[in-house]
């Protein structure tokens, strides 16, 4: 079988997209003694090829003596292939064999632009993953973070692996509310989201889940507590926005000019979110019912003091996310009103 030997060096076609975004698409060109093996591209070469434009080579340049950039252009091209095919990040080295279709090199590409241009990875590529599923993610919603992960969790702990209806309060994604639903008991889970671009990515990720877990899930557009009024919940959980405006210029650059503010920020002290979702939870939450906030970690104390200082909540306790720090605020409902 010829080995497919391809250098990448220049750009040849411009479009602009109706976005205004400019999409440069370079071309495959042999490398000296390399072999296009009659048009057919493999996985081995495609990778080679996004590792280029990722980092391109010094004319010349030695694969041996490759810098450090390099070995990570090659490592993070294959994750990128991994996740527009959507599989583990080593099957481009069990298949460097295989033929590349068009339509993976023409998204490899498309990806490669993106990243070129500063886009964080998720969103380049258009996937994230969180607990178990892989979800869409694009600028519309935050990409899911693993440190949210065990908020999912608490409360299938907190409620006994669920029942009733669950909310989830700033869905963006879907990913805690379609976690809940596919992980959980939950009759029904709402999740909610003042964003009607956030809820269309949310719709979408529901979509990819069993059916069986779709029909259990809903998604409601308003502010805060405003779209399930009338129901009535065994847990409300929310990784609500809990930057302060203060906070925002030190964000780091990925975050800061790629994430959607809304999903972001909250407020000159960062707990605006937080308190009218603790205030508004406790006329939806049934007695006993679960209350699970993600906190910012330098502010978790405070944002707990806010659940203790209201009298319709008892057992307030913090929970340390992986790294150890304070994230999580757990609270349930009591009998008083
Ligand atoms: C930190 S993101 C969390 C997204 C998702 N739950 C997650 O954990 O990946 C906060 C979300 O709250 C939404 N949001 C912001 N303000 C809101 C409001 N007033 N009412 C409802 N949702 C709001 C944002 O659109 C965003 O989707």
């Amino acid at each position: 079988m010829s080995r497919n030997v391809l250098a990448v060096e220049r750009w040849t076609t411009e479009r602009t997209e109706p976005t205004g975004a400019v999409l440069r698409w370079f071309s495959v060109q042999p490398a000296p003694g390399g072999d296009m093996g009659g048009g057919r591209v493999t996985i081995r070469a495609l990778v080679e090829e996004v590792a280029a434009a990722l980092a391109p080579s010094a004319p010349g340049e030695a694969r041996r003596e490759a810098p450090r950039e390099r070995r990570e252009a090659r490592r993070e091209a294959r994750d990128i292939i991994a996740a527009l095919v959507d599989v583990p990040r080593l099957w481009s080295v069990t298949h460097a064999d295989d033929a590349a279709d068009h339509v993976l090199i023409a998204r490899a590409h498309a990806a490669v632009e993106r990243r070129r241009r500063g886009m964080p990875f998720e969103y380049a590529v258009g996937r994230a993953a969180f607990r178990h599923l892989t979800l869409e993610v694009d600028e519309r919603v935050l990409i899911p973070r693993p440190e949210t992960e065990p908020l999912v969790d608490l409360v299938l702990a907190a409620t006994d692996g669920g029942r009733g209806l669950a909310i989830d309060i700033g869905t963006g994604s879907g990913a805690i509310a379609l976690a809940l639903a596919s992980e959980g008991r939950f009759e029904r889970v709402v999740g909610t989201d003042v964003s009607s671009d956030a809820l269309l990515v949310a719709a979408a990720n529901a979509r990819r889940v069993d059916g069986s877990v779709a029909r259990r899930v809903e998604f409601r557009q308003g502010a805060y507590l405003a779209p399930v009024q009338g129901l009535r919940a065994r847990a409300i959980v929310s990784n609500p926005p809990y930057i302060s405006y203060a906070e925002a210029s030190s964000l780091p650059a990925s975050v800061r000019e790629w994430e959607p503010a809304v999903a972001l920020l909250s407020g000159a002290g960062g707990l605006a979110a937080t308190r009218a979702i603790v205030d508004g939870s406790a006329a939806i939450l049934e007695p006993g019912g679960v209350l699970a906030l993600e906190a910012d970690s330098g502010r978790a104390a405070e944002a707990a003091a806010i659940v203790a200082a209201d009298p319709r909540y008892a057992g307030v306790a913090v929970h340390t996310d992986l790294t150890g720090r304070d994230r999580f605020i757990m609270a349930t409902r009591s009998t008083r009103s």
